[in-house]
């Protein structure tokens, strides 16, 4: 099989990902997932029952999750399932282009409207029309044209910039931010108006550490994507190696994971990921795992696991201390010698190398 062509944006990599789900889509309140929206976990199964009520609905959806929890997957998934399936997707990253640029990007303009205006030009609005317009990082947009979208939005028409012609347009609008919109709106930086007219049904999509039973499934998926993809021939990931993921606090969310699994693929080729193929922040974080850091999912945790995770981070930053001088770090953790050294064996502990 080819190497899959270099990706040009996320909306590409969003829509190569959702034409390989359509083949694997499942009802809703199946385990793997909806659309090629991993998850089985109580908080995905809430999003995905929220997508399937709001399936034929007409509302403005505002998806909101941190980066990487797939808001951008969940837009096209939420289109494909709707009355205007075979109609355009359109998306725009409302954080990415400059204001000047932004204002004809969503509404178009007319030749001779600024210098490099050559041609008229029709804009995401009127391209959309009969589809769905996909205004990601909403957050993120000036003062100024939050209120023309919100004309737009009340009206359903707008003037192309340059322009005195009105145009009317049918559209269903989903808009996504990494922010959180309420707080934004409370420090003045988000128009109270427009957030209304956006919160209409809001999708709040969990982060990855709060849902950490669904990595196995995302390693696997990930796994095996990533092998099709550069044709490798990786078996799995060991259990001390999930062990070592699921307790990682995932900044980035699913994205993380991806770009991580992808990278530990192509590097291994073949045979089984364990513990050792990680990189070094991951391998560290979980071997320093603070107590406070650890947060119980709504999912549960495994306490065992998780005391183990504890008594082996304890143990390790007792022995860093001690330069590995066991006597020093048994009399440091109140054990005997013995036991201390079959702790080491059992949690595999090795001196760090630099
Ligand atoms: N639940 C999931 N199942 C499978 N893949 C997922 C899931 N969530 C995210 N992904 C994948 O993770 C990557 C990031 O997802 P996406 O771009 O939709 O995130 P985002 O929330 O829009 O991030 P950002 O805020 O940075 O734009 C994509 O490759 C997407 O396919
Ligand atoms: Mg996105």
């Amino acid at each position: 099989m080819p190497v899959a062509a270099v990706k040009k944006d996320k909306s590409d990599e969003m829509d190569a990902c959702l034409e390989k789900a359509a083949d694997e889509s499942k009802p809703f309140g199946e385990t793997a997932g909806f659309l090629g929206i991993i998850g089985k976990s109580t908080a995905m199964q809430h999003v995905f029952e929220l997508m399937d009520k709001v399936a034929d609905s007409e509302s403005t959806v505002l998806i909101q999750g941190e980066t990487g929890t797939g808001k951008g997957l969940v837009a096209k998934a939420l289109h494909r399932v709707s009355r205007r399936a075979d109609k355009p997707f359109i998306g725009i990253n409302c954080g990415a282009i400059p204001e000047t640029l932004l204002e004809s990007e969503l509404f178009g303009h007319v030749k001779g409207a600024f210098t490099g205006a050559t041609t008229n030009k029709a804009g995401k609005f009127e391209r959309a029309n009969g589809g769905t317009i996909f205004l990601d990082e909403i957050g993120d947009m000036s003062p100024d044209l939050q209120v023309k979208l919100l004309k737009v939005l009340e009206e359903g028409e707008f003037e192309p910039v340059g322009g005195t012609r009105t145009i009317q347009v049918d559209i269903r609008i989903i808009a996504a931010t990494h922010r959180n919109l309420e707080e934004e709106v409370q420090k003045g930086r988000f128009r109270e108006d427009l957030f209304y007219r956006l919160y209409v049904i809001p999708v709040t999509l969990p982060a990855l550490r709060s849902r950490r039973s669904d990595i196995p499934l995302l390693i696997s998926s990930f796994l095996e994507g990533a092998n099709r993809k550069n044709v490798r021939q990786v078996l799995g990931v060991s259990e001390d190696a999930i062990q070592i993921l699921m307790n990682h606090t995932w900044p980035g969310n699913v994205r993380e994971l991806k770009n991580i699994i992808e990278r530990l693929v192509v590097l291994k080729q073949k045979g089984e990921i364990d513990s050792s193929d990680l990189p070094d922040n991951l391998k560290s974080s979980a071997c320093s795992h603070p107590l406070h850091t650890i947060e119980l999912s709504e999912d549960g945790i495994c306490l065992n696991n998780a005391v183990s995770e504890f008594e082996k981070a304890l143990i390790l930053q007792t022995l860093e201390k001690t330069q590995w001088v066991k006597n020093q770090a048994a009399k440091l953790l109140k054990l005997n010698r013995t036991t201390l050294v079959e702790k080491i064996k059992r949690h595999r502990l090795q001196p760090q190398v630099s």
